[in-house]
């Protein structure tokens, strides 16, 4: 898609300014990982295993109030237990509003593969004809299915479009990620949420007897040196890779940690997007992922003071 649009009546004021008229900060600053510490700034609590769904259902529910349209794509999308309510392909179709119109549901294995079937029929029909709402599933290696999937008429260059890579630990090839990346001509690249393991990465690093299997997810052979880094080390590498390589602009890794107090890092969840406002949008739905809602009103300050924080030179 193009830039995300603005409304025309929209004043450009600083943090500062908007402080001082004393304006409830409802944003902090987007995240901003720093490399060697276990903190990113703009990050109140953390998000547990148990609410990742709700990170990325949190962050769509925002960025769909900007676009009133997207598609969406899950590489790996079967639920991780049987019947979970936290189940990120199921939150996100169920979201209100309904504006997300394209679901690509991609699954390797069979009985995950069933409850996406069934998750797919239990839908209610959402708009009609041209508008109407579509779910298609893949049942296969996204690493493969990806090539259909962006082959679809739905997903047109100007169609906002966010990916999640929500793999278990070395399965999304590093060339599945550049082709999500280089599919859009101009504009912004399809956003991605890309799922790095972090408690388990060193026991399943040397579990792998397969090199090959490394070379694909990493996609070069210097993988070695990622071995017994900081969890936050290699996943500042993987954001540092995903500017310099495939040239997002912003890319953040979001801890996801096994407790809600305490607890290891799980997981990153690393977010690259195009978009300016997506940090700060992304921030807000880490801090707030697990609040009810903001409705009406608020919603509407909330956005107004995104797009008033964001330079005035972009
Ligand atoms: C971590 S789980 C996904 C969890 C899910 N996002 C949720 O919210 O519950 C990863 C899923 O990817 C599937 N999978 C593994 N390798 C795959 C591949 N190459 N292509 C597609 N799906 C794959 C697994 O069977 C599993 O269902």
């Amino acid at each position: 898609m193009g830039r995300v649009p603005r409304a025309s009546n929209r004043r450009r004021v600083d943090q500062a300014k908007l402080e001082a008229a004393g304006q409830k900060r409802l944003f902090g600053p987007p995240a901003q990982p720093i490399t060697g510490r276990r903190r990113i700034s703009g990050v109140e609590k953390p998000i547990w295993t148990e609410n990742k769904a709700n990170l990325i259902e949190r962050y769509l529910y925002y960025f769909v109030q900007i676009t009133k349209h997207g598609s969406y794509i899950d590489g790996f999308a079967g639920p991780q237990r049987v019947g979970p309510s936290n189940w990120s392909a199921k939150l996100v179709l169920e979201s209100t509003p309904k504006w997300l119109r394209h679901f690509f549901l991609c699954e390797l294995k069979n009985a995950p593969y069933v409850s996406l079937e069934r998750l797919r029929d239990s839908q209610p029909t959402v708009g009609k004809g041209k508008a109407a709402r579509t779910i298609e599933l893949f049942h296969g290696d996204f690493n493969e299915e990806v090539h259909k999937i962006l082959r679809s008429q739905h997903l047109t260059q100007k169609e906002a479009t966010f990916c999640l890579l929500d793999q278990r630990t070395f399965q999304c090839h590093w060339s599945t990620v550049e082709t999500l990346a280089r599919h859009k001509r101009a504009g912004t690249k399809i956003e991605l949420f890309y799922f790095l393991a972090a408690a388990w990465f060193d026991r399943a690093f040397s579990g792998i007897k397969d090199s090959a299997i490394l070379d694909r997810w990493w996609g070069r052979d210097d993988w070695k040196a990622l071995r017994r880094r900081p969890d936050l080390e290699r996943a500042q590498t993987m954001c540092d890779r995903m500017k310099t390589d495939l040239g997002y602009k912003y890319t953040s890794p979001y801890e996801i940690r096994s407790r809600k107090q305490g607890g290891r890092v799980m997981y990153y969840m690393i977010h690259a997007s195009d978009h300016d406002e997506a940090p700060y949008l992304m921030t807000r739905a880490y801090n707030r992922a697990v609040y009810p809602k903001e409705t009406g009103h608020q919603l509407k300050l909330l956005l107004n003071e995104v797009q008033a924080m964001l330079p005035n030179d972009i």
